[in-house]
């Protein structure tokens, strides 16, 4: 795979992919994780004096054009972090209009390009939408390995008619992951939570043969629990991955790695009812109850593994972590890593949204040696199969 790292480009013409698929709460981004994440890559092209579009998606518009997710509120933003005097926006993908801004931009000069998502030929990964697109330009650049898991037109497509490179944010993601999944300190651990099985099968298939020890929280232990034959009340269940839980359970067993469910739990009737909220030992859970987090001394297990470990490898949340007190365990276990990296060697790599929340809300992320701004490819990439991003940088001979 070529590399942004390793090329010295000027004067180009430069289209780089990039993720600015932002949290946004009352029209304030809340995570700008994302956009950190592209700044080098952007200042190395600026500096080098070349003139840079900028191709990203914001939400799931389906192929029309709806100003709520337009991409057009991310420029003040680019412009802060980059220190830069002007952004160029454009919302049109018309070859000529491009070409018409190129020749207007000053060499080390930045355009966004509006939603990417608002062309329908996109998401069809549409040929000749690529190539028409790429005849505007020298070089693409993929710096979005979070939007990599998607084949669209401006992930895998334009790589068929441009010289093609990973972007510094793209190259890190991989470095980092591979490094974990391939090289990682023993003993290890991985702490998977999150609220369904069914998204985690593949992952979990793959961690077994990889991690000493693997812990699963969140709902999706619920599964893992039912299919030991304990009574876990009213809590969501994957009643069709009873039997593929078993067989992790079995795998995990052959390839010496210890699986971990909680031991005890904390319930309530449902999410909203705060009053009534207790723990039970795992063997105790009434029939009316929802396991909503783990409890104490699931918490306290979780702590002693990782204080074994070497290496720790963290996705997904514990409880219902979005609310409040269910994001106990979540918390806590931020601040376990935080402490024990403080007083021993631990490498520590987390990635997915919630996750990233957790650690943030913890003030926990120095514990971390990476965090990842992936989410759906993070987990595409611990289930060993490389994106389709990944592939066509790879597959590229342009
Ligand atoms: C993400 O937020 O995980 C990426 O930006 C991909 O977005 P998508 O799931 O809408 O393709």
């Amino acid at each position: 795979m070529k590399e942004l790292k390793n090329l010295d480009c000027t004067n180009k013409r430069i289209i780089v992919r990039v993720d600015l698929n932002v949290p946004v709460f009352e029209d304030k981004i809340t995570d700008h994780s994302r956009i950190h994440a592209i700044i080098p890559t952007l200042k190395k092209l600026i500096k080098n004096k070349n003139k840079v579009f900028l191709i990203a998606h914001f939400g799931r518009p389906n192929g029309e054009v709806n100003k709520k997710y337009s991409t057009k509120f991310l420029c003040p933003e680019l412009k802060r972090l980059l220190n830069l005097k002007t952004i160029h926006f454009l919302d049109n993908y018309e070859n000529k209009i491009i070409e018409t801004r190129i020749s207007e931009m000053n060499l080390g000069e930045i355009c966004l390009l509006e939603n990417i998502r608002f062309n329908i030929e996109e998401e069809k990964n549409d040929l000749n939408f690529s190539k028409l697109l790429a005849s505007c330009f020298d070089i693409y650049i993929n710096d979005a390995f979070s939007a990599s898991h998607r084949n669209h037109a401006s992930i895998t497509g334009l790589t068929k008619y441009l010289p093609s490179y990973a972007g510094l944010s793209f190259s890190k993601e991989i470095e980092n992951l591979d490094k974990f999944l391939e090289n990682s300190n023993k003993p290890n651990l991985a702490i998977i939570g999150g609220s369904k099985v069914s998204t985690k099968i593949k992952v979990l298939e793959n961690l077994v043969e990889i991690f000493d020890s693997i812990v699963i929280g969140g709902a999706m232990a619920n599964t893992f629990l039912l299919s030991n034959n304990y009574n876990v009340g009213s809590s969501l269940v994957e009643n069709d991955f009873i039997n593929l839980s078993k067989e992790i359970q079995e795998k995990a067993k052959s390839k010496n790695c210890k699986i971990f469910l909680p031991i005890d739990v904390v319930c309530s009737k449902n999410l909203e009812d705060k009053e009534n909220i207790q723990s039970y030992s795992i063997n105790n859970v009434p029939s009316d109850q929802m396991i909503l987090d783990v409890g104490e001394k699931s918490t306290k297990l979780i702590s002693d593994e990782i204080s074994k470990s070497k290496s720790v490898l963290w996705n997904g949340p514990l409880g219902a972590f979005e609310y409040n007190p269910f994001d106990k365990s979540t918390i806590s276990v931020a601040n376990i890593i935080l402490d024990i990296s403080s007083k021993s060697e631990l490498d520590a790599l987390a990635g997915g949204g919630d996750t990233l929340a957790a650690i943030k809300k913890a003030q926990a992320n120095e514990a971390f040696n990476y965090l990842s701004t992936a989410g759906g490819a993070f987990l595409e990439w611990l289930e060993g199969n490389k994106s389709p991003g990944f592939i066509a940088l790879k597959e590229n001979r342009l």
